[in-house]
């Protein structure tokens, strides 16, 4: 067996529980979630899957070493006592980048340069050498100190995992990759699901969708750091891009459609379906929201415009009241909107059946969950009730509706 590493996956917040799932689903081990990131277990064969087939975390790292770090000293001290020789090149480049939160050691580059000399010094020894050329491959070092805990990890990503390779372009206010993907698990997309999206912008919800139906993994058309990494051969990579090929299912029934009144946007998300591979399972078309008529059996997934990034915060809620309307008159599966906007609710016209936090970069927003509730656990004052206290840092749940399944209760 190759050696294991505790490795750490970021991700947006809100957006823990699926990518556990996601996790489970490639046979982590050992995985542990807190806000904002996971923890688990794995091998070389473990770090390529994790980045090759992982939808809705930011990039996967391995975590060297977690110890208290109030002075330069014991900083200095827990890097040392790292094995680096054992992982990187003695001729590696080693930039190291990293964050200070809550901690006695609150400059960042003096952090960074203690990080890097102990690293330095450690490789001197380990390889008997006065000199570090760095002329090799960039192994990227990162620190995050946190009330004096420091933890040193190695990223094995490079670009963020957002990044997937499909979209060269995007129109104003694209939503993240990660979180598109989070959505259209969260919305039940399933091999045979219609998606539409009226909103469709450079199209990332429903080529999400499409590809979390086809199960096309989201890094085969892009590269990793680790790919350059002595300590994740070639092999492994092959061996884990086949394994991904392999289980693609592009006889899955999914079909998507996006819809969106800026043409140059409808021209782009045709062009990112075709580079992501699903052009043949979806459609952009021009139109305008007020024409929007939802097929009963689709699943829509929207990202409608809002007034901070986007026009006006009137223009966003006349935006939001047409949607309403049009899904009142043409009711399908669900609608899963995300937006910022903390009225929508009252803008749509209705209350949701679920909400969930969630960010859109650095953008705190809500995704407001309307789908069908089986009659027998609907209640009957729910209609009656005035909508709820609204805003991101509102706590309420929403006893109502049925809890979404997830992938993993298919
Ligand atoms: C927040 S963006 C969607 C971004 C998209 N999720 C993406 O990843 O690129 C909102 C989109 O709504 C479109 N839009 C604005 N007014 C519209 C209307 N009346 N009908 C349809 N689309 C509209 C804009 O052109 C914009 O592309």
């Amino acid at each position: 067996m190759s050696a294991q590493y505790e490795l750490i996956a970021p991700c947006f917040f809100g957006c823990e529980s699926t990518a556990s799932f996601e996790l489970r689903r490639i046979g982590a081990e050992e995985i542990r979630v807190t806000d904002g990131r996971l923890t688990f277990r794995g091998g070389a064969e473990m770090i390529a899957a994790a980045n090759l087939n992982l939808r809705t975390v930011e990039r996967v790292m391995v975590l060297l070493a977690s110890y208290p770090a109030s002075t330069f000293d014991e900083l200095f001290d827990g890097v040392y006592n790292i094995h680096w020789e054992e992982l990187l090149p003695a001729d590696a480049a080693i930039p190291v980048t990293g964050s200070s939160l809550d901690s006695q050691l609150t400059s960042v580059p003096a952090c960074q340069s203690i990080i890097k000399k102990a690293i330095v010094k450690r490789m001197m020894q380990g390889y008997h050498t006065s000199v570090l050329p760095e002329s090799g491959v960039e192994y990227r070092v990162r620190f995050m100190l946190r009330k004096n805990l420091c933890e040193i990890m190695l990223d094995t990503t490079g670009e963020g995992l957002y990044k997937r390779g499909y979209r060269r372009n995007a129109m104003e206010a694209p939503i993240r990759e990660t979180l598109a993907a989070t959505i259209a698990d969260l919305g039940r997309v399933r091999r045979d699901s219609l998606v539409e999206d009226p909103f469709c912008g450079s199209g990332t919800l429903i080529i999400e969708a499409a590809q979390k139906a086809l199960n096309i993994a989201p890094g085969l058309k892009r590269r990793f750091a680790a790919e350059r990494y002595s300590f994740v051969p070639a092999s492994v990579w092959a061996e884990q891009r086949q394994l991904a090929l392999a289980q693609t299912r592009l006889d899955a029934g999914f079909e998507g459609i996006g819809y969106d009144i800026d043409p140059a946007a409808v021209a782009l998300a045709n062009a990112n379906a075709k580079l992501a591979g699903v052009d043949k399972r979806c459609r952009f078309e021009v139109a305008d929201v007020a024409q929007f008529e939802a097929r009963p059996e689709a699943i829509v997934l929207t990202n409608p415009p809002y007034g901070e990034r986007m026009g006006t915060i009137e223009g966003a809620a006349r935006l939001a009241r047409t949607l309403g309307r049009q899904m009142e008159a043409h009711p399908c599966q669900g609608l899963y909107a995300i937006t910022a906007d903390l009225e929508f609710e009252s803008h749509y016209g209705k209350r949701a059946n679920k909400r969930r936090k969630m960010y859109n970069g650095m953008i705190p927003c809500q995704l407001y969950m309307y789908y069908n509730v089986p009659n027998r656990e609907q209640k009957p004052a729910a209609a009656a009730k005035p909508l709820p206290k609204t805003g991101f840092d509102g706590k309420r749940s929403y006893p109502t509706g049925r809890r979404p399944l997830r992938t993993d209760e298919k």
